[in-house]
């Protein structure tokens, strides 16, 4: 055993148990509570995280029992969570907290009665999970109050599509708040949730080598990418919303907080989100003059991922929706117009079918101001550090050496290599478990705030207008590539290059 696996040994899973609860899913049969929400609960309950103390309510329209929706989790179980961790005694225990109500929020009619299966002991701690569309989340608050369910302790936890812009995303906070003050209301960004997302808050806070480089004075510029191999074309909500507010007015300016966001004085939810929210503020509002010079949107066309042989966005799409101009690529360049980062670019990359799945955060320091190798080989290039955020998570950083051996002075590139997956031999959690069981302990620091989300709006309304503005389509791209000529243009004009594996 290592160092690293030595120290890890003494400090790695702590399992903290979380008070009981009961929580209520609306959207009980849906997409997300089968793939995502039903897998995580069961690893956090396999952990002992939780036990048969607390209770999970499926709420939805379907005509349902309680051990239909037992059934259904287990298929759920089955289905998303790998075999190796699948125990059936521990299922069946964990099915057990598991019941069911029918039940239609938007006929007030036909509101059924959910007093039986909750609890009024103050110690159990109680939830709503809205896995449902945003126009039901005013009747679903509405039905809550009503019926006598709110509690001033409750929590509501909500997630994207929080709007199509800053308007509707107002309508839909207003609905919410109209109930739940702003300290009940969880806004789910699962980017927060990634084990990789929350290791840049360590490398940056609990380092002190970082910070005091992390400046345009040591940093000329940083790239974030989040590249997908999967196509969109079938899946109806995307092509009304495009790659902008799909990935870039969520998860992606969520990374971009946490990497140029100031040193908040505590892990306090609001000391975090206060930073966050000037980050946000201060992003240089791209207009309509700029648009077309700094930023870049694709469509796929049909190509070859993983040597497959792949439709094109349009052949995926139904007949309804052929000819539609929804990017499924952008590149842009934004601009922080703070003291720390001024003149510093942040260039954005997301697409889905391309070349691999690859998320990951570049950070391209300046070169050294003066070279004393004139006479080596090879000239010094400026550092580099690469955050992979998925797969194969971890963090390198790329530091200049002198060649070993003799022929004098040579120097290279090479990686000081971190990699999470191979140090840290456990299962990676995914990003729901830490943030349904977040919910329950009432921390807030990992979910959006309400003045965020609409800051994030404002940012990318305009860039969104012009678009759609614009008689110009999205440029194509071969799927199965780095996107569209543009996005390689957009960076080149600046003199830099996107950061690919192993340059
Ligand atoms: C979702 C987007 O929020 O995030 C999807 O709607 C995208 O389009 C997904 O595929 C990416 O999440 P992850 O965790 O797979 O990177």
């Amino acid at each position: 055993m290592n160092y690293i696996e030595r120290r890890h040994k003494s400090v790695s899973s702590r399992i903290i148990p979380v008070p009981p609860f009961d929580y209520v899913v609306f959207g009980a049969t849906g997409d997300l509570t089968k793939r995502k929400l039903i897998p995580a609960l069961y690893h956090r309950f396999k952990d002992g995280q939780f036990d048969q103390q607390s209770r999970i309510i499926g709420v939805s329209r379907s005509k349902l029992s309680d051990a239909d929706f037992q059934k259904a989790a287990r298929e759920s179980i089955d289905q998303f969570v790998a075999k190796a961790d699948r125990d059936e005694k521990v299922i069946d225990r964990f099915v057990s907290v598991f019941s069911y109500i029918p039940n239609d929020v938007s006929d007030p009619a036909k509101w059924a009665d959910l007093s039986t299966k909750l609890r009024d002991d103050p110690k159990v701690v109680r939830a709503f999970y809205l896995a449902i569309a945003p126009d039901l989340f005013g009747p679903t608050c509405e039905y809550i109050e009503k019926q006598g369910y709110y509690r001033r302790d409750a929590r509501v936890v909500i997630e994207k599509p929080l709007g199509h812009d800053l308007e509707s995303s107002m309508a839909i906070n207003n609905e919410v708040s109209r109930i739940f003050a702003e300290d009940q209301v969880y806004r789910i960004d699962h980017y927060l949730g990634k084990e990789t997302v929350q290791n840049l808050l360590a490398l940056r806070f609990a380092n002190i080598l970082f910070e005091p480089i992390w400046n345009s004075a040591h940093i000329d510029h940083i790239q974030l990418t989040v590249a997908e191999s999967v196509g969109a074309g079938t899946r109806g909500y995307y092509d009304e919303s495009g790659a902008l507010r799909d990935m870039i007015q969520n998860h992606m300016l969520q990374l971009l907080c946490l990497v140029a966001m100031e040193p908040p004085a505590s892990d306090d939810a609001d000391a975090l989100r206060d930073e966050k929210l000037k980050v946000l503020r201060s992003l240089k509002r791209i207009t309509s003059a700029d648009v077309g010079k700094v930023t870049v949107r694709g469509q796929y066309r049909n190509g070859s991922v993983d040597g497959q042989a792949v439709a094109s966005y349009q052949e995926e799409l139904p007949a309804d929706k052929k000819g539609s101009k929804a990017e499924t690529f952008v590149a842009l360049k934004a601009e922080i117009e703070n003291w720390r980062w001024a003149g510093v670019p942040f260039y954005f990359r997301t697409g889905k079918r391309m070349a691999s799945r690859a998320s990951e955060i570049v950070i391209q320091f300046r070169n050294i101001p003066h070279s004393m190798f004139d006479h080596a080989e090879g000239a010094p290039r400026p550092n580099r550090m690469i955050i992979r955020i998925q797969p194969d998570e971890g963090v390198k950083l790329f530091l200049m050496i002198k060649d070993p051996g003799p022929g004098g002075m040579r120097l290279r590139e090479a990686p000081l290599d971190l990699s999470f997956a191979a140090t840290f031999a456990e299962r990676t959690p995914e990003a729901y478990e830490r943030l349904l069981l977040d919910v329950i302990r009432g921390s807030q620091t990992l979910f959006m705030r309400r003045d965020e989300l609409e800051a994030a709006w404002s940012w990318i309304d305009p860039i969104r207008d012009a678009w759609d503005q614009a008689t110009d389509s999205p440029q194509a791209y071969a799927a199965g590539t780095w996107g569209p000529s543009g996005a390689v243009a957009l960076i080149e004009r600046d003199g830099r290059t996107w950061h690919e594996d192993d340059n």
